[in-house]
C-alpha cells in the first residue's frame, strides 16, 4: 500500500499510513477516563448492549476468545463470567487501554484467564484456526482497512468459530437519525471536554460513527470476507447494531 492511498479520520481525509497512529492518540489520550466516559456518554446503555451481544454469543464453558480492539477488556470479562471457564486473549492497537484492563483483571482476580496482546487487527500475530470466538466491539470502525480486519477474522478463527460485531450503526428513521446526531454532535465533543479534558478525541468518535457502513452494508462486507449465516440485529433503534457470521 503506498501513501498515496488515503481513508478517512473521522471528517478529515489522511493517508492510510497515519490513520492508526492517530487512532492510537485517541485512545492513548482517553485511556484513563474510558470506563467513566462510557457510562456518562451513553447513559450506561453501552453495558445493555454489551450484555445483548453476550446473550447471542452464548459463551460456553472452555472456549477460547479472540478479542480484538478489546481495550479495557470491557468484552473478554463479560465473555469469562458467563462461560464460567475458558481463555480471552485481548488485542489492542493502544498499549494504555490494555493497562488499564490488566489493573481491572488482576482486581477482579481474572488475570490468570486473559492475556493482553498489543497489535493491529489487520495484522493478528496469531495462526490460522486458533480462536472458537472472536469479538469487535466499537472497535471495527477505527481500524484503516476494515475489510482487512474481517479477513483476518475469518484466518485465526477455527472451521465452526464465530464473528461478531458490535458497532454504532444507521437509525433507519431519518428523523429520529437527526435527533440522534444532534445529540450526538452536541453534546458528546462538550461531556469529553468536561469529564476527560479532551474535546478533540470526542469529536472524533462521532464524527466516526457518521462514517462507518450502515447495517446492510456492513453485511456484505462480513459475507465476503467469507461468513455465512451471517445476520445482524439492532439495538436501541439501530443507534447500534451487532453482526453475527460464522467460519464453516
Ligand atoms: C472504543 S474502544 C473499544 C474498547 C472495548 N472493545 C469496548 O467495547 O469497550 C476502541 C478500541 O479500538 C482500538 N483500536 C483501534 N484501531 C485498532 C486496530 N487497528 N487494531 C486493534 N485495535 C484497534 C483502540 O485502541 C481502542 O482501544
Amino acid at each position: 500500500m503506498s501513501d498515496q492511498n488515503t481513508t478517512h479520520f473521522g471528517f478529515e481525509t489522511v493517508p492510510e499510513s497515519e490513520k492508526a497512529g492517530r487512532v492510537r492518540g485517541v485512545f492513548s489520550s482517553v485511556a484513563s477516563r474510558y470506563d467513566v466516559m462510557n457510562d456518562a456518554m451513553s447513559l450506561g446503555i453501552h453495558r445493555l448492549w454489551k450484555d445483548a451481544m453476550m446473550d447471542w454469543l452464548a459463551p460456553r464453558p472452555g472456549q477460547r476468545l479472540l478479542d480484538v480492539a478489546g481495550g479495557t477488556g470491557d468484552i473478554s470479562f463479560r465473555f469469562l463470567k458467563r462461560a464460567g471457564s475458558g481463555h480471552a486473549t485481548v488485542l489492542d492497537l493502544t498499549e494504555p487501554m490494555l493497562a488499564e484492563g490488566r489493573q481491572r483483571a488482576e482486581a477482579a482476580r481474572m488475570a490468570g484467564s486473559l492475556d493482553w496482546v498489543v497489535g493491529d487487527a489487520m495484522a493478528l500475530p496469531f495462526a490460522d484456526n486458533s480462536f472458537d470466538v472472536y469479538t469487535i466491539s466499537f472497535g471495527i470502525r477505527n481500524v484503516t482497512r476494515p475489510q482487512d480486519a474481517l479477513a483476518e477474522a475469518f484466518r485465526v478463527l477455527r472451521p465452526g468459530g464465530r464473528l461478531m460485531v458490535l458497532e454504532f450503526s444507521t437509525i433507519p428513521t431519518p428523523a429520529l437519525q437527526w435527533a440522534y446526531d444532534r445529540y450526538s454532535f452536541n453534546l458528546i465533543p462538550a461531556m469529553g471536554q468536561a469529564i476527560a479534558n479532551d474535546r478533540d478525541s470526542y469529536q472524533y468518535l462521532v464524527e466516526s460513527i457518521r462514517r462507518f457502513p450502515d447495517q446492510e452494508t456492513f453485511l456484505g462486507m462480513v459475507r465476503s470476507a467469507g461468513f455465512e449465516q451471517a445476520k445482524y440485529r439492532n439495538l436501541t433503534l439501530g443507534i447500534a447494531a451487532l453482526h453475527s457470521g460464522w467460519k464453516l
